[in-house]
């Protein structure tokens, strides 16, 4: 049988433990990812336990309370503190999600915060999306018409027309799901993956876009669309609670629908 082994550069390290204050009622334990590409160490998971009975509900609460009072350190991304803004995501106890969202109770044990899966990192829970967010401008995600509005008159939509733009308006581009989705861990540069293509999704469906034949065109290729092999990951983890792989199926069918 053949055995597979990390190479030694690559192995997680145990860091520093920061034990509970004293007096603390309700300790709970942190096993944090740790990564600084400056100091030449391989990654190492530190360890800080807080009084969760001194501390707001929220995973993002906790965070910002060890960088503020145990370990300034510490590096994440964070903005809105209420699942609009995207920049809190990151893997927590095995699952992609939003720190801001997801609540410490639902947590039994320690705590694992790791930053989202199989993209590079810049360091600690901050990964590098510049890659993601080069497909998302590769698909050009602006109303594109060559007709002219009447002036003064804003480009209406019937009721039913406008219905289909819901369950794709509200993704706030985590990537969340693309970094869950087996079929973008191996072939990321290629594929869009699922945040990418449900966004492409929400201008092709537009009845205000003038430009859905360019659009499906542009994904019209063995890798930008058809890796998908509707593994469903992305729609478990949405934290938002959206179908990334139902946009792509409508793609697909859009592609079936004009031959
Ligand atoms: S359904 Fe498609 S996009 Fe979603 S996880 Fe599976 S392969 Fe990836
Ligand atoms: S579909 Fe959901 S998980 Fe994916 S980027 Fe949008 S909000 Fe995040
Ligand atoms: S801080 Fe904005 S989504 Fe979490």
């Amino acid at each position: 049988m053949v055995e597979f082994s990390l190479p030694k550069n690559s192995k997680i390290r145990e860091g520093k433990t920061w034990p509970a204050a004293e007096g603390a009622k309700r300790p709970k334990s942190f096993r944090v990812y740790r990564w600084n590409g400056d100091d030449g160490q391989t990654p190492q998971v530190d360890t800080y336990t807080i009084d969760l009975d001194d501390c707001g509900p929220m995973v993002l609460d906790a965070i910002i309370k060890i960088k503020n009072e145990i370990d300034p350190t510490l590096t994440f991304r964070r903005s809105c503190r209420e699942g609009v803004c995207g920049s809190c995501a990151m893997n927590i106890d095995g699952t992609n999600t939003l720190a801001c969202t997801k609540f410490l109770d639902e947590v039994k044990d320690d705590v694992k915060v790791y930053p989202l899966p199989h993209m590079p990192v810049v360091k600690d829970l901050v990964p590098d999306l510049t890659q993601a967010y080069a497909q998302y401008r590769s698909i050009e995600p602006w109303l594109k018409s060559d007709s002219q509005p009447t002036p003064g008159k804003e480009r209406l939509q019937s009721i039913e027309e406008r219905e289909k733009l819901d369950g794709l308006w509200e993704c706030i581009l985590c990537f969340c799901c693309t970094t869950s989705c087996p079929s973008y861990w191996w072939n990321g540069d290629r594929y869009l993956g699922p945040a990418v293509l449900l966004q492409a999704n929400r201008w092709i469906q537009d009845s205000r876009d003038e430009s859905t034949g360019d659009r499906l065109d542009e994904l019209e290729d063995p890798f930008r669309l058809y890796r998908c092999h509707t593994i469903m990951n992305c729609t478990k983890t949405c934290p938002k609670g959206l179908n990334p792989a139902k946009a792509i199926a409508e793609i697909k069918q859009a592609m079936v629908e004009r031959r």
